[in-house]
């Protein structure tokens, strides 16, 4: 049979996505782009935000369509829930749209292929199944369990991959959803993290960027039974034939050590950017965001890494709209930003999420108010990016090229401080790595030339 996946929301999830195709893949299933040749349709989400769940349901009553055409033909077409909406959603899933056939939270991806054979083994169209309240639904919240079951091989894969060694999250921030959603903080075991980073340079991989919803605050048993931090990690991956960049995120400010600022120095390989989400500049919300640390917590983080690399780049993400954000909080941000010019940061209205404890909390902002801060931050944040790339024309980077471009000979690849650049040069293949001058800069890239 043939399935489609789509993908919402962080790289957490596309490094689900691409292990769901492994599963798949290695019981007989065939991986289509387009959702009209595909008979399952696997729609992989994210309930970060209100506006993911909304366009969720969107896409599932198109897919309901289709499943309805499917069925009118005598066919099967399954539908299924995976990821984050899955985990924390499932009963109004089941309630808003019956006609999901299973539903399987972040933690239980593994079981799919299980899952599809349980529906479709009798190969029978049971007109029952159209609105059946859903036959699967697995929601448990146990990393260590998916990792101890998903398959060794590896569907096809990038010159740049994810690789997640950390997931979930007990830091509860108030706003957030992800320890609903993926459980508890999960590290896994060195040797299994070892394991799939040498299959993924084995299989040509060029760079691996670690993840974690927390990545730097890593934990995980090491051969010799001691816990290691993502600073040994690092260096250890560093050591494999073939990998030419690491990089790792999201990293929270609280758990920036000197130790792991010292990899940034030592370790050629691992690119000198940081994701490092601050979430507001003012201490009084940071606190009531539960971040646990100050603003003047960040400037440190920020020092620590440039004495290390003193060419670090640092992206970011903000909430604006936090619940009792006055418009001097606000100020403070957009002070804050000033003051480091991040090369890249994202910006979100605050959307209350359930079971969170800014949800509950009783001075929410107009949306109005909201949407005036963000356009005020995005232009600002907008405009320290290009200056960024104003500042790289002349320069000389070093670029991994992922893919080939729209245009002619053109190939896009990454700099080691993540910008995105185009060249175009028939000499370039997809996995080279080469210096590369910037000549100009267009919107969100830039544009170079090999030297
Ligand atoms: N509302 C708005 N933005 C949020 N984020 C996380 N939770 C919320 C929420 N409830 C943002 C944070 C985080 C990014 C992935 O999404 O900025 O770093
Ligand atoms: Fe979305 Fe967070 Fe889940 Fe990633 S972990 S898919 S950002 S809710």
């Amino acid at each position: 049979m043939k399935f489609f996946i789509k993908n919402y929301g962080c790289q957490m999830n596309l490094y689900d996505s691409s292990r769901m195709t492994d599963v798949l893949c290695m019981s007989g299933y065939e991986l289509v782009q387009d959702i009209c040749d595909a008979e399952i349709a696997i729609f992989n989400t994210c309930s970060i935000r209100e506006k993911a769940n909304e366009k969720l349901f969107s896409d599932l009553g198109r897919a309901k369509s289709r499943k309805f055409a499917a069925h009118q033909d005598g066919k099967k077409f399954l539908i299924i829930v995976t990821g984050c909406v899955a985990q924390a959603h499932a009963q109004e899933l089941q309630r808003r749209a019956s006609y999901v056939d299973i539903i399987l939270g972040p933690q239980d991806i593994h079981g799919i292929a299980d899952c599809i054979h349980n529906i479709t083994a009798d190969g029978n169209v049971d007109e029952s199944t159209f609105n059946n309240n859903c036959i699967t639904v697995q929601t448990n919240l146990n990393a260590n369990n998916k990792f101890a079951h998903l398959p060794d091989n590896f569907f096809r894969r990038g010159v740049s991959e994810f690789l997640t060694i950390q997931e979930g999250c007990n830091n509860f921030c108030s706003y957030c959803c992800v320890p609903h959603t993926r459980g508890r903080e999960y590290s896994r075991d060195v040797e299994d993290v070892l394991a799939e980073a040498r299959r993924l340079t084995a299989m040509g991989v060029k760079e691996i960027v670690l993840l974690g919803q927390n990545v730097n605050s890593y934990a995980g048993q090491g051969p010799d039974a001691k816990i290691w931090n993502l600073a040994r990690l690092l260096y250890t991956i560093a050591e494999l034939n073939g990998l030419v960049r690491m990089r790792y995120t999201t990293s929270n400010p609280k758990d920036v050590t000197a130790e792991l600022a010292k990899v940034h120095r030592e370790v050629p390989i691992l690119a000198p950017s940081v994701h490092l989400p601050a979430q507001s500049g003012s201490d009084r919300i940071l606190a009531r965001m539960n971040r646990r640390y100050s603003v003047d917590d960040y400037y440190r983080c920020v020092d620590v890494l440039m004495e290390n690399r003193p060419d670090m780049v640092l992206t970011s993400d903000f909430i604006v709209g936090f619940p009792g954000e006055t418009d001097d909080d606000f100020e403070k941000t957009m002070r804050f930003v000033e003051k480091i010019k991040f090369a890249n940061a994202y910006s979100f209205k605050y959307s209350p999420r359930a079971n969170t404890a800014a949800a509950k909390m009783d001075d929410q902002i107009p949306e109005s108010v909201k949407s005036e801060r963000l356009k005020a931050l995005q232009r600002v944040l907008l405009e320290h990016q290009k200056q960024f790339n104003k500042n790289s024309v002349g320069k000389t980077v070093q670029v991994l090229f992922v893919k080939e471009g729209n245009h002619k000979n053109q190939s896009v690849g990454r700099s080691e401080y993540s910008q995105a650049v185009s060249v175009c040069d028939n000499s370039i293949g997809v996995g080279d790595l080469c210096n590369v001058k910037i000549v100009k800069t267009v919107s969100h890239s830039v544009i170079g030339m090999v030297v």
